[in-house]
């Protein structure tokens, strides 16, 4: 459904010295810096998939939606999506998509809601009867009804956000760009708009592009993720890959009894684990141990700490993929530098 092929853009920054004389060099004789927001990106989506499109602040992420969408004409690479090519067959492809950008709505700011989705609905050509059973169907899982007759500048951030989301499920799209479409909502929010991507995806199997900063929305909702870090890719594969990739890291915590007296040093010198493999803090008498499952199975973890210490108690658990995630994007750094 969606080919997006080696696509790069670069913007041009006009850079001026400091000072007023800059600012009159810069008039005249423009200094301009090429910035590479997207270097090489490239990645497919099969019709019906949830795909988590991620990577940390800067990576190019929207950068890249903005070229799928047609927002962005590409500097170089090309995508198609359902067989169009965004830049060029614009007219007849924004009927296909429907897009959020979590930070910056798409409504109307003066007109009340209701009029807001009348307006779409002539833009889109729905016809009265689709519309009707659309909108029963999204004021049931967003919970629009209570700020339907609002001007959208009077709504709340995560009123805001459900209206945006239905704005852009109207039109029953083949694929769905929602570019951070969580962010900064609370739980009951981020629930009801996970439910409506879950649900138009799976009676419509709507194609969806989804990038957020939050794992519980990729464990939620995505079958997939594209990883993308400095313009490039960096990872492609399943959640459950990454986690068996990177995710065999287990956190071991223990509290030593009263009066039993354990350093750091002293815990690690009976294991042969390297600092890569193995980070131990300790705070007052509590011990944080992480370390490489696949070097030191649980079992020999636990019969070692019972047999060195004396434990009030203790439990483990696996590395969540937020932290994961986090050793992917400081790995990614290390190997550019
Ligand atoms: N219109 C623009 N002009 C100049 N630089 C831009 C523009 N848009 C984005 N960038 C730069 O491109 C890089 C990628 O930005 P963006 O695609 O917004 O990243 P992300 O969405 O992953 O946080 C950033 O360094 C950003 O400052
Ligand atoms: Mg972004």
């Amino acid at each position: 459904m969606i080919y997006a092929e080696h696509l790069r853009k670069e913007f041009k920054k006009v850079v001026k010295d400091p000072g007023l004389k800059g600012s009159f060099k810069s008039l005249f004789k423009p200094k301009k810096e090429i910035v590479v927001a997207a270097d090489d990106v490239s990645f497919h989506v099969p019709k019906g998939e949830m795909l988590g499109f991620i990577g940390p602040n800067g990576a190019g992420k929207s950068t890249v939606i903005k070229m799928l969408t047609g927002i962005l004409t590409p500097t170089s690479g090309q995508c198609r999506i359902n067989g169009k090519n965004p830049q060029t067959d614009r007219k007849k492809y924004v009927r296909e998509i429907g897009v959020v950008f979590g930070q910056r709505t798409q409504l109307w700011w003066d007109l009340p809601l209701r009029e807001t989705y009348s307006v779409l609905k002539e833009i889109y050509e729905v016809d009265d009867d689709r519309f009707k059973k659309r909108m029963a169907f999204l004021n049931e899982v967003l919970d629009l009804e209570d700020f339907m007759s609002s001007p959208v500048r009077t709504l709340s951030l995560g009123q805001r956000m459900r209206a945006d989301i239905a704005a852009s499920m109207l039109h029953s799209p083949k694929v769905l760009f929602l570019d951070e479409p969580t962010i900064g909502l609370d739980v009951v929010v981020k629930d009801n708009i996970r439910k409506a991507i879950m649900k138009i995806n799976k009676e419509e199997q709507t194609t969806v592009i989804l990038t957020t900063h939050d794992i519980s929305d990729i464990e939620l909702l995505c079958d997939r993720i594209v990883m993308i870090d400095k313009g490039k890719n960096v990872y492609e594969g399943s959640l459950r890959q990454l986690k068996e990739k990177y995710g065999n890291i287990r956190e071991l915590n223990f509290e030593t009894a009263p009066g039993f007296s354990l350093t750091e040093d002293e815990f690690r010198s009976g294991l042969e684990l390297g600092e890569d493999k193995m980070t131990v803090e300790k705070d007052k008498n509590i011990f944080k141990v992480r370390f490489d499952s696949t070097e030191m199975p649980v079992g020999e973890m636990l019969n070692y700490t019972l047999s060195h210490a004396k434990v009030k108690d203790i439990s483990f658990k696996e590395a969540d993929v937020e932290e994961i995630i986090r050793r992917l994007y400081k790995q990614g750094e290390c190997e550019n530098e």
